[in-house]
């Protein structure tokens, strides 16, 4: 899919991953629908970039969005919350609240999306996951959950739509407010945070090469091959190396 001219829809383009995909995707000359819930900063992306912005609560239904974006090309699945901490600590209410903006809202927007590409004979949907949903990671139960189940979604789908490609993006840790949403500073010394114009980067190339699975940064897809030819010896270095340095030097262990 070339992206000079093609209309693209971004889910969360008012912040981090989503803003800076739209600005490497005007870059490239696409048409771009921007979906946030901050009409500011929504707009100011907008501005920037040439962008329809509409404003709105995904889990509060996708109806809107997509009448409004109209025919899309290239949907960029990017809105999304995190969670931090023991799941025994996670207050009521915020295990639905992940699902439904991760998960329900994607697969809702995906079903109003897709019709109009099958009629179209062409499109394209990309699916910001995370590497939390491949492999998962300590304290983020949920979350991980609703990115692999993501990650399941589109292998799924790819199959049933053969003209139609299906991406899914799995970046690592990237520099931006989700940390600072979700309650949870970052805690771990490495993998160090990379900027978000990489996953941009990653996201455009997943769209105009076809690519079906794209980490940012690449060396990810390493852990994730690990998992699944040694999964014993993955989840004891996981286990050992996944603690927020604190408690690892509380424990003794070298950080
Ligand atoms: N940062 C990381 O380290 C990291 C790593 C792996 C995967 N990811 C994934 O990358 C995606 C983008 O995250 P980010 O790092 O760019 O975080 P971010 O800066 O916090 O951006 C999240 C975006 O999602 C939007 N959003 C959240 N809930 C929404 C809802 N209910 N309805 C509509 N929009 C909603 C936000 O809109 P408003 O700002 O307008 O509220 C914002 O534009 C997420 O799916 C995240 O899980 C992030």
């Amino acid at each position: 899919m070339r992206l000079a001219g093609a209309r693209v829809l971004i889910t969360g383009a008012s912040s981090g991953i989503g803003a800076a995909t739209a600005r490497v995707m005007a870059a490239a000359g696409a048409r771009l629908v921007l979906a946030g819930r901050d009409r500011e900063r929504l707009d100011a992306v907008a501005a920037e970039t040439g962008g329809l912005a509409v404003a709105g609560d995904l889990t509060a239904g996708v109806a809107d969005l997509a009448g409004r974006a109209g025919p899309v090309d290239v949907m960029v699945g990017n809105a999304g919350r995190g969670w931090a901490g023991p799941l025994v600590t996670m207050p009521d209410g915020v295990a639905e609240e992940l699902v439904a903006t991760n998960l329900t809202a994607q697969i809702a927007l995906t079903r109003s999306l897709l019709p109009g590409m099958v009629e179209r004979g062409r499109g394209h949907l990309v699916f910001v996951s995370s590497i939390a949903g491949a492999v998962g990671v300590r304290d983020e139960a949920v979350y991980a959950a609703t990115k692999a189940a993501l990650i399941a979604f589109a292998e799924s789908l790819r199959y049933e739509v053969p003209g139609i490609g299906v991406s899914v993006v799995l970046p690592g840790v990237v520099d931006t407010p989700f940390f600072a949403r979700r309650g949870a500073a970052y805690a771990r010394r490495r993998p160090a945070p990379i900027p978000p114009e990489r996953v941009a980067r990653a996201i455009v190339a997943a769209v105009e090469r076809g690519r079906p699975e794209s980490y940012a940064p690449g060396w990810l897809r390493l852990p994730v091959r690990l998992r699944g030819a040694a999964p014993g010896p993955f989840r004891a270095l996981a286990g050992a190396f996944g603690r927020p340095v604190s408690r690892r030097v509380r424990r003794g262990a070298t950080p």
